[in-house]
Protein backbone atom coordinates (compact mmCIF):
# COMPACT_ATOMS: atom_id res chain seq x y z
CA UNK A 1 0.00 0.00 0.00
CA UNK A 2 1.02 3.49 -1.33
CA UNK A 3 0.56 7.08 0.86
CA UNK A 4 0.70 9.68 -1.64
CA UNK A 5 0.40 13.44 -1.24
CA UNK A 6 -0.09 14.94 -4.43
CA UNK A 7 -2.99 14.61 -7.28
CA UNK A 8 -0.42 13.42 -9.72
CA UNK A 9 0.56 10.59 -8.26
CA UNK A 10 -2.98 9.41 -7.47
CA UNK A 11 -3.96 9.73 -11.23
CA UNK A 12 -0.61 7.95 -12.44
CA UNK A 13 -1.50 5.06 -10.27
CA UNK A 14 -5.11 5.03 -11.03
CA UNK A 15 -4.04 4.79 -14.88
CA UNK A 16 -2.17 2.13 -14.39
CA UNK A 17 -4.82 -0.02 -12.89
CA UNK A 18 -7.28 1.27 -15.54
CA UNK A 19 -4.50 0.00 -18.42
CA UNK A 20 -4.91 -3.43 -16.06
CA UNK A 21 -8.70 -3.24 -16.61
CA UNK A 22 -9.18 -2.96 -12.71
CA UNK A 23 -11.94 -1.45 -10.95
CA UNK A 24 -11.71 1.21 -8.28
CA UNK A 25 -13.03 1.65 -5.20
CA UNK A 26 -13.18 4.86 -3.46
CA UNK A 27 -13.63 5.83 0.43
CA UNK A 28 -13.34 10.18 1.21
CA UNK A 29 -12.45 10.08 5.03
CA UNK A 30 -10.92 12.91 7.48
CA UNK A 31 -8.82 10.56 9.13
CA UNK A 32 -8.49 8.92 12.33
CA UNK A 33 -9.95 5.91 11.13
CA UNK A 34 -12.36 3.64 13.12
CA UNK A 35 -14.41 0.78 12.70
CA UNK A 36 -17.20 3.00 10.82
CA UNK A 37 -14.65 3.87 8.19
CA UNK A 38 -13.36 0.70 8.48
CA UNK A 39 -16.59 -1.27 7.85
CA UNK A 40 -16.98 1.30 4.35
CA UNK A 41 -13.07 0.53 3.12
CA UNK A 42 -14.06 -3.47 3.97
CA UNK A 43 -17.42 -3.15 1.57
CA UNK A 44 -14.94 -1.15 -1.14
CA UNK A 45 -12.17 -3.95 -0.76
CA UNK A 46 -14.65 -6.90 -1.66
CA UNK A 47 -16.63 -4.67 -4.28
CA UNK A 48 -13.02 -3.46 -5.95
CA UNK A 49 -10.08 -4.64 -7.94
CA UNK A 50 -8.38 -1.02 -5.76
CA UNK A 51 -9.15 0.69 -3.09
CA UNK A 52 -8.32 4.54 -2.58
CA UNK A 53 -8.80 5.93 0.70
CA UNK A 54 -8.11 9.64 1.25
CA UNK A 55 -7.62 11.22 4.36
CA UNK A 56 -7.60 15.17 4.20
CA UNK A 57 -9.42 17.04 7.09
CA UNK A 58 -10.83 19.40 4.60
CA UNK A 59 -10.69 22.91 6.30
CA UNK A 60 -13.80 24.42 3.93
CA UNK A 61 -16.35 22.04 5.60
CA UNK A 62 -15.60 23.59 8.89
CA UNK A 63 -17.18 26.54 10.19
CA UNK A 64 -15.30 29.34 12.00
CA UNK A 65 -16.35 28.49 14.94
CA UNK A 66 -15.93 25.27 14.68
CA UNK A 67 -12.89 22.22 15.22
CA UNK A 68 -10.46 22.01 12.42
CA UNK A 69 -7.47 22.84 14.18
CA UNK A 70 -8.55 20.17 17.16
CA UNK A 71 -9.80 17.92 15.04
CA UNK A 72 -7.57 14.50 15.51
CA UNK A 73 -4.91 13.23 13.13
CA UNK A 74 -2.63 10.13 13.42
CA UNK A 75 -2.02 8.92 9.67
CA UNK A 76 0.07 6.21 11.06
CA UNK A 77 -2.78 4.35 12.58
CA UNK A 78 -4.94 5.51 9.56
CA UNK A 79 -2.35 3.91 7.69
CA UNK A 80 -2.29 0.53 9.83
CA UNK A 81 -6.22 0.18 9.09
CA UNK A 82 -5.83 0.89 5.82
CA UNK A 83 -3.33 -1.99 4.68
CA UNK A 84 -4.52 -4.21 6.90
CA UNK A 85 -8.55 -3.89 5.35
CA UNK A 86 -5.94 -4.66 2.07
CA UNK A 87 -6.23 -0.93 0.54
CA UNK A 88 -4.10 -0.09 -2.37
CA UNK A 89 -3.65 3.52 -2.03
CA UNK A 90 -3.93 6.58 0.47
CA UNK A 91 -4.50 9.96 -0.79
CA UNK A 92 -2.94 12.70 2.19
CA UNK A 93 -2.59 15.60 0.53
CA UNK A 94 -1.53 18.99 2.78
CA UNK A 95 -4.86 21.58 2.29
CA UNK A 96 -2.59 24.09 -0.26
CA UNK A 97 -2.44 21.18 -2.91
CA UNK A 98 -6.23 20.79 -2.51
CA UNK A 99 -6.91 24.42 -2.19
CA UNK A 100 -4.47 26.50 -4.27
CA UNK A 101 -4.02 30.29 -3.03
CA UNK A 102 -6.51 31.55 -5.82
CA UNK A 103 -8.65 28.89 -5.25
CA UNK A 104 -12.16 30.23 -6.26
CA UNK A 105 -15.03 27.77 -7.76
CA UNK A 106 -17.60 25.70 -5.88
CA UNK A 107 -20.35 23.08 -5.89
CA UNK A 108 -23.69 24.77 -3.95
CA UNK A 109 -27.16 22.97 -3.69
CA UNK A 110 -29.94 24.62 -3.51
CA UNK A 111 -31.99 21.56 -2.25
CA UNK A 112 -31.64 19.14 0.80
CA UNK A 113 -28.62 21.57 2.38
CA UNK A 114 -30.60 24.11 4.24
CA UNK A 115 -32.36 21.78 6.99
CA UNK A 116 -30.99 19.56 9.72
CA UNK A 117 -26.87 19.63 10.07
CA UNK A 118 -27.36 22.85 6.98
CA UNK A 119 -29.34 25.02 9.88
CA UNK A 120 -26.41 25.72 12.42
CA UNK A 121 -23.69 24.52 9.67
CA UNK A 122 -24.64 27.46 6.88
CA UNK A 123 -21.61 26.63 4.67
CA UNK A 124 -20.47 22.80 5.79
CA UNK A 125 -22.03 21.09 2.76
CA UNK A 126 -20.67 23.30 0.14
CA UNK A 127 -17.08 22.73 1.26
CA UNK A 128 -18.13 19.23 1.68
CA UNK A 129 -19.66 19.49 -2.15
CA UNK A 130 -16.67 20.63 -3.13
CA UNK A 131 -13.93 18.41 -1.61
CA UNK A 132 -15.74 15.67 -2.90
CA UNK A 133 -16.53 16.50 -6.11
CA UNK A 134 -12.83 17.41 -6.62
CA UNK A 135 -11.68 13.79 -4.84
CA UNK A 136 -14.15 12.15 -7.70
CA UNK A 137 -12.23 13.60 -10.43
CA UNK A 138 -8.79 13.03 -8.90
CA UNK A 139 -9.90 9.76 -8.38
CA UNK A 140 -12.23 8.81 -11.43
CA UNK A 141 -13.75 5.80 -9.34
CA UNK A 142 -16.19 3.24 -10.28
CA UNK A 143 -17.88 3.10 -6.97
CA UNK A 144 -17.46 5.62 -3.84
CA UNK A 145 -18.75 4.56 -0.22
CA UNK A 146 -20.33 6.71 2.43
CA UNK A 147 -21.58 5.96 5.79
CA UNK A 148 -25.28 6.09 7.03
CA UNK A 149 -24.11 7.93 10.20
CA UNK A 150 -23.73 11.34 8.02
CA UNK A 151 -27.28 10.72 6.53
CA UNK A 152 -28.23 14.23 5.40
CA UNK A 153 -24.11 13.99 3.63
CA UNK A 154 -25.15 10.59 1.65
CA UNK A 155 -28.41 12.32 0.32
CA UNK A 156 -26.56 15.30 -0.57
CA UNK A 157 -24.04 13.46 -2.11
CA UNK A 158 -25.95 11.37 -3.93
CA UNK A 159 -28.46 14.27 -5.39
CA UNK A 160 -24.56 15.97 -6.08
CA UNK A 161 -23.72 12.75 -8.50
CA UNK A 162 -26.92 12.97 -10.43
CA UNK A 163 -26.99 16.29 -11.09
CA UNK A 164 -23.53 16.66 -12.20
CA UNK A 165 -23.41 13.21 -13.94
CA UNK A 166 -20.56 11.92 -12.11
CA UNK A 167 -20.20 8.24 -13.50
CA UNK A 168 -19.88 6.34 -10.71
CA UNK A 169 -21.87 4.40 -8.20
CA UNK A 170 -22.69 5.70 -4.48
CA UNK A 171 -22.75 3.27 -1.93
CA UNK A 172 -24.40 3.52 1.16
CA UNK A 173 -23.42 1.57 4.44
CA UNK A 174 -24.78 0.88 7.73
CA UNK A 175 -24.07 2.64 11.22
CA UNK A 176 -21.13 1.14 12.83
CA UNK A 177 -21.80 1.65 16.76
CA UNK A 178 -19.95 0.97 20.33
CA UNK A 179 -21.31 -1.97 22.52
CA UNK A 180 -23.30 0.67 24.38
CA UNK A 181 -24.98 2.09 20.83
CA UNK A 182 -22.96 5.19 20.64
CA UNK A 183 -22.25 5.75 17.09
CA UNK A 184 -18.32 5.41 16.16
CA UNK A 185 -17.13 8.87 15.53
CA UNK A 186 -13.80 10.26 15.73
CA UNK A 187 -15.38 12.83 17.58
CA UNK A 188 -16.01 10.85 20.39
CA UNK A 189 -12.45 11.37 20.95
CA UNK A 190 -14.00 14.64 22.60
CA UNK A 191 -15.60 13.43 25.15
CA UNK A 192 -15.12 13.00 29.21
CA UNK A 193 -15.58 9.88 31.22
CA UNK A 194 -18.46 11.25 31.94
CA UNK A 195 -19.90 12.78 28.62
CA UNK A 196 -18.89 9.43 27.19
CA UNK A 197 -21.52 7.53 29.51
CA UNK A 198 -23.74 10.40 28.62
CA UNK A 199 -23.38 9.96 24.62
CA UNK A 200 -25.28 7.04 25.06
CA UNK A 201 -28.99 8.90 25.28
CA UNK A 202 -28.49 9.42 21.48
CA UNK A 203 -29.14 5.91 20.39
CA UNK A 204 -31.25 5.18 23.38
CA UNK A 205 -33.75 8.00 22.59
CA UNK A 206 -33.78 6.75 18.94
CA UNK A 207 -34.74 3.11 19.74
CA UNK A 208 -37.58 4.82 21.91
CA UNK A 209 -38.23 6.62 18.86
CA UNK A 210 -38.35 3.73 17.01
CA UNK A 211 -39.94 1.30 19.51
CA UNK A 212 -43.03 3.63 19.29
CA UNK A 213 -43.27 3.05 14.98
CA UNK A 214 -42.98 -0.34 15.69
CA UNK A 215 -46.01 -0.36 18.25
CA UNK A 216 -48.11 1.75 15.49
CA UNK A 217 -47.05 5.21 16.08
CA UNK A 218 -46.92 7.69 12.86
CA UNK A 219 -47.23 10.98 13.79
CA UNK A 220 -44.26 12.62 13.77
CA UNK A 221 -44.62 14.89 16.32
CA UNK A 222 -45.37 11.95 18.74
CA UNK A 223 -42.05 10.11 17.92
CA UNK A 224 -39.65 13.95 17.81
CA UNK A 225 -41.78 14.81 21.45
CA UNK A 226 -40.40 11.17 22.39
CA UNK A 227 -36.99 11.36 21.47
CA UNK A 228 -36.74 14.77 22.85
CA UNK A 229 -37.78 13.69 26.16
CA UNK A 230 -35.75 11.10 26.21
CA UNK A 231 -32.53 13.19 25.74
CA UNK A 232 -33.93 15.81 27.71
CA UNK A 233 -33.41 13.28 30.52
CA UNK A 234 -29.84 13.47 30.75
CA UNK A 235 -28.53 16.18 32.48
CA UNK A 236 -24.87 17.01 30.01
CA UNK A 237 -27.52 16.75 26.63
CA UNK A 238 -28.25 19.43 24.99
CA UNK A 239 -30.47 19.19 21.46
CA UNK A 240 -29.37 21.03 18.07
CA UNK A 241 -32.15 18.75 16.37
CA UNK A 242 -34.32 16.11 16.55
CA UNK A 243 -36.29 15.97 12.78
CA UNK A 244 -38.50 13.63 11.05
CA UNK A 245 -37.89 14.24 7.48
CA UNK A 246 -38.39 12.93 3.96
CA UNK A 247 -35.82 10.49 3.12
CA UNK A 248 -35.11 11.62 -0.55
CA UNK A 249 -36.12 15.72 -0.33
CA UNK A 250 -35.07 15.74 3.72
CA UNK A 251 -38.19 18.13 3.75
CA UNK A 252 -40.13 17.60 6.93
CA UNK A 253 -42.83 15.37 7.14
CA UNK A 254 -46.22 14.77 9.34
CA UNK A 255 -46.69 11.58 8.91
CA UNK A 256 -44.37 8.74 9.10
CA UNK A 257 -45.02 5.75 6.56
CA UNK A 258 -43.40 6.83 3.31
CA UNK A 259 -38.77 6.20 3.37
CA UNK A 260 -38.59 8.51 6.40
CA UNK A 261 -35.09 10.07 7.99
CA UNK A 262 -35.44 10.49 11.53
CA UNK A 263 -32.16 12.54 12.80
CA UNK A 264 -30.93 14.30 16.00
CA UNK A 265 -28.07 16.27 16.90
CA UNK A 266 -27.00 16.77 20.83
CA UNK A 267 -24.24 18.44 21.91
CA UNK A 268 -22.85 16.58 24.70
CA UNK A 269 -20.74 19.13 26.69
CA UNK A 270 -19.36 21.19 24.12
CA UNK A 271 -19.01 18.06 21.71
CA UNK A 272 -22.20 17.84 18.75
CA UNK A 273 -23.14 14.36 17.78
CA UNK A 274 -25.48 13.25 15.38
CA UNK A 275 -27.53 9.85 14.86
CA UNK A 276 -30.28 8.54 12.68
CA UNK A 277 -32.35 5.75 11.70
CA UNK A 278 -34.32 4.75 8.55
CA UNK A 279 -37.12 3.66 8.38
CA UNK A 280 -37.33 2.33 4.58
P1 LIG B 1 -15.45 11.38 8.09
O1 LIG B 1 -16.23 12.00 9.18
O2 LIG B 1 -14.05 10.96 8.34
O3 LIG B 1 -16.27 10.15 7.58
C1 LIG B 1 -15.85 9.43 6.44
C2 LIG B 1 -16.92 8.42 6.09
O4 LIG B 1 -17.06 7.48 7.14
C3 LIG B 1 -18.31 9.09 5.90
O5 LIG B 1 -18.95 8.55 4.76
C4 LIG B 1 -19.03 8.73 7.18
O6 LIG B 1 -20.44 8.67 7.05
C5 LIG B 1 -18.44 7.35 7.46
N1 LIG B 1 -18.62 7.01 8.88
C6 LIG B 1 -18.23 7.71 9.96
N2 LIG B 1 -18.63 7.11 11.09
C7 LIG B 1 -19.31 6.00 10.73
C8 LIG B 1 -19.98 4.96 11.45
N3 LIG B 1 -20.04 4.94 12.78
N4 LIG B 1 -20.57 3.98 10.73
C9 LIG B 1 -20.53 3.99 9.37
N5 LIG B 1 -19.91 4.94 8.64
C10 LIG B 1 -19.30 5.94 9.31
O7 LIG B 1 -17.61 12.44 6.30
C11 LIG B 1 -16.49 12.91 6.19
O8 LIG B 1 -15.38 12.40 6.83
C12 LIG B 1 -16.20 14.10 5.30
O9 LIG B 1 -17.32 14.95 5.28
C13 LIG B 1 -15.81 13.71 3.84
C14 LIG B 1 -16.93 12.96 3.12
C15 LIG B 1 -14.53 12.87 3.85
C16 LIG B 1 -15.52 14.99 3.03
O10 LIG B 1 -14.51 15.74 3.61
Amino acid sequence: MKIVETIQEVRTEVKQWRQQGLSVGFVPTMGYLHEGHRSLIDRAVAENDRVVVSVFVNPMQFGPAEDLAAYPRDLEHDAAICKKAGASLIFHPQPEEMYHSDFSSYVDMDTLTGGLCGKTRPTHFRGVCTVVAKLFHIVAPDRAYFGQKDAQQLAVIRHMVSDLNFNLEVVGCPIIREEDGLAKSSRNTYLSEAERKAAVILSQSLRAGEALLDAGEQRADVVCRAITDKINSEPLAKIDYVEAVDWNTLEPVETIDGPVLVAIAVYIGKTRLIDNFIRP
